[in-house]
């Protein structure tokens, strides 16, 4: 059977960095979940679509399309045709994800679509998200917890979003939008099975070696 890892945690705690690297080291696809989440809101905000009509955004993602590089150097999604890869990292997306995110009807059709790909996966898959270790891949052959102290997690999102970026701003968007999302997917604490890894004083070539070293 086709290795399966499944990597959950919150916002800078480094997953995505984290995921490709093992991916690309033992060479299996990569599926960035939340780019999935992502893809929706900004359909939704394209489409001028009310985010809280529960309803109507789930008629969206029930009707949508999603093409999907699972390529961990070249990670790529495209949403109705619309290449969206850039597009999901705006501010406008991150800021208004959660309210997608939150729509169970959302998630239902999400998660089994990320099952799918999982399944297809001939020569095996890391998965990154919230409720991969849970949910969507509960059986998966390593799973992983990654954590690291807020502070850390900040620090993180400021470097990817550049220097200019207002820290309280940072702040208050990783805080709010893990206590928004956790209230769907349990990513704070580990499921049993499920091993913690906290990168706080980690660095990203140590975080993929140890969970490299957890696969079977
Ligand atoms: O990991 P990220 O920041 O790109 O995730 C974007 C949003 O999607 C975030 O609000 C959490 C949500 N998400 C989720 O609820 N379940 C997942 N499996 C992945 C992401």
């Amino acid at each position: 059977m086709p290795l399966v890892v499944a990597i959950d945690g919150p916002s800078g705690s480094g997953k995505s960095s984290t995921a490709r690297g093992v991916a690309s080291r033992l060479g299996l696809d990569f599926l960035d979940t939340g780019a999935m989440y992502r893809a929706v809101t900004w359909l939704a905000l394209h489409l001028g679509v009310d985010r809280t009509d529960t309803d109507a955004v789930a008629a969206l993602v029930s009707g949508a399309t999603f093409d999907i590089s699972v390529d961990p150097r070249s990670p790529r999604i495209a949403i109705n045709g619309h290449d969206v890869t850039r597009a999901i990292r705006e501010p406008e997306v991150s800021a208004a994800v959660s309210s997608v995110a939150t729509n169970l009807a959302v998630r239902e059709h999400l998660v089994a679509e990320q099952q799918r790909m999982i399944r297809a996966a001939e020569r095996g898959i890391v998965a990154e998200g919230r409720d991969i270790t849970t949910v969507v891949a509960p059986d998966a052959d390593v799973r992983v917890l990654l954590v690291a102290d807020p502070a850390a997690r900040v620090a993180r999102r400021q470097a990817e979003l550049g220097g200019e970026v207002d820290q309280a701003a940072v702040t208050d968007q990783v805080i709010r939008r893990d206590r928004d999302d956790s209230t769907v997917a349990r990513f704070t604490e580990a499921a049993p099975g499920v091993t913690v890894i906290d990168s706080t004083e980690q660095s990203l070539a140590q975080v993929i070696e140890a969970i490299c070293a957890l696969a079977p």
